[in-house]
């Protein structure tokens, strides 16, 4: 029923970054095979092995969502027009990272659920926040002390966690008669279509499509009735549930969806080994781009140390031998080191300098953000590498 279409090969955990590279921390660092396969019975794409979630999601977890501009925006934005069109008396959120989203609501009205201890603390001095793992035990648990909940939020979190039968038993568990479940996840059409294969890393266990979506939710009693398409993330989609007797309808911009992802043929394997063959020309395409402009005496760097750097930066063996350093805003990831590959990361004031002739975009999906930050770097002829939707340089 399963079938690999995509071996990515060895590689860390992508928000992993290293304190140093010293031979104690090396020989610590975790590794594992990233495999993705396809389930052609309910069109789930997966990693064929996930790591424990128990290694990933530690006090130690790097990523801010605060730390874009265009995130703290776009959360802004999703919940005010969320309260608008729902009207929501109690509000929880799965993965709630840094608050980002929940600091746009009544503190009184919300409850955060955020397995990162270090993430959970930041939240904590605002609102009600459970620094647990999201299953059936701890919705059980929320049920009694909270109620039912009408509008359930989660982006980029039911993709990272392996036990969806758990997840959306607990939702459903914990969600009122017409409550919302609302769900934020990268595109798998979009991956497919910007051959953006670094969707791929740890924690994306699925990498998510309506038409799966619309599969597995119907065992547990929920509905689909309605899809946005987002930018964010390099195209992601939100998708609307409720529970099967809720009472709202089936959207036609769902319906046109649904249709769009089978006339692309999300549902046959086909597509996704033609994607594989693809990935590895980008591999073999970046690779070969990196080590011509070496020749030449280039200064190559990276911009953001995205969990996406690490899974192309190892896929395509780019190591500080290309790439000099990597750039990145994020105070707790400057100072350390690329998982993997073992890179220097820096602050982007003191790494993009003259001295720089190409930054490869580890965060491209905030191109738009970066160039208009960076105009200086372009205007003195400095270029961008980009392998999204293909391996190529980007100047002014
Ligand atoms: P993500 O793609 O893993 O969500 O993280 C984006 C990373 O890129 C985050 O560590 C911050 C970094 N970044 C920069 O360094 N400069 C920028 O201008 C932007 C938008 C992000």
């Amino acid at each position: 029923m399963s079938k690999v279409f995509l071996n990515l090969g060895r590689q860390p955990l992508a928000n992993s970054f290293l304190k140093d590279i010293g031979k104690k921390t090396l020989q610590n660092e975790f590794f594992y095979n990233l495999k993705i396969c396809f389930n052609s019975k309910n069109y789930l794409v997966s990693i064929a092995k996930p790591v424990n979630p128990k290694k990933q999601y530690t006090d130690k977890y790097a990523h801010r969502a605060s730390e874009s501009k265009t995130m703290r925006f776009a959360f802004k934005k999703v919940a005010q027009k969320l309260f608008k069109r729902f009207r929501p008396k109690k509000i929880m959120e799965i993965g709630s990272n840094d608050g980002v989203f929940l600091k746009n609501f009544d503190k009184k009205s919300v409850v955060a659920v955020e397995p990162c201890k270090n993430l959970a603390r930041l939240t904590k001095k605002l609102f009600e926040t459970y620094d647990e793992f999201w299953n059936l035990k701890l919705a059980n648990k929320l049920k009694k002390k909270k109620g039912e909940i009408d509008l359930i939020f989660s982006a980029n979190t039911i993709s990272h966690i392996p036990n969806l039968k758990e997840t959306f038993k607990g939702i459903h568990n914990i969600l009122s008669k017409n409550g919302v479940l609302v769900i934020e996840d990268p595109s798998l059409l979009k991956v497919l279509q910007n051959n953006s294969y670094d969707q791929f890393y740890d924690e994306h266990v699925y990498v998510f499509s309506s038409i799966s979506i619309n599969n597995i939710i119907q065992e547990y009693g929920l509905r689909l009735f309605d899809i946005e398409h987002l930018s964010t993330h390099g195209g992601s989609n939100r998708y609307y549930i409720c529970k099967k007797n809720g009472k709202y309808k089936k959207s036609l911009r769902l319906e046109k969806a649904i249709k769009n992802e089978k006339s692309y043929k999300l549902h046959k394997i086909e597509s996704y080994l033609k994607f594989s063959k693809r990935v590895n020309l980008s591999r073999k395409n970046l690779f070969t781009l990196m080590k011509k402009l070496k020749k030449t005496n280039k200064r190559i760097i990276s911009y953001g140390a995205t969990y996406k750097s690490t899974t192309v930066f190892n896929y395509c063996n780019l190591n500080s031998k290309l790439i000099d350093y990597v750039t990145d805003t994020t105070l707790n990831k400057q100072g350390k080191y690329t998982p993997g590959t073992h890179i220097k990361i820096i602050s982007p004031e003191i790494g993009m300098n003259n001295t720089v002739d190409y930054a490869f975009l580890g965060a491209w999906n905030f191109k738009k953000e970066i160039f208009k930050k960076e105009k200086n770097f372009l205007k003195k002829g400095g270029k961008f590498i980009t392998h999204v939707p293909k391996v190529m340089t980007l100047s002014k």
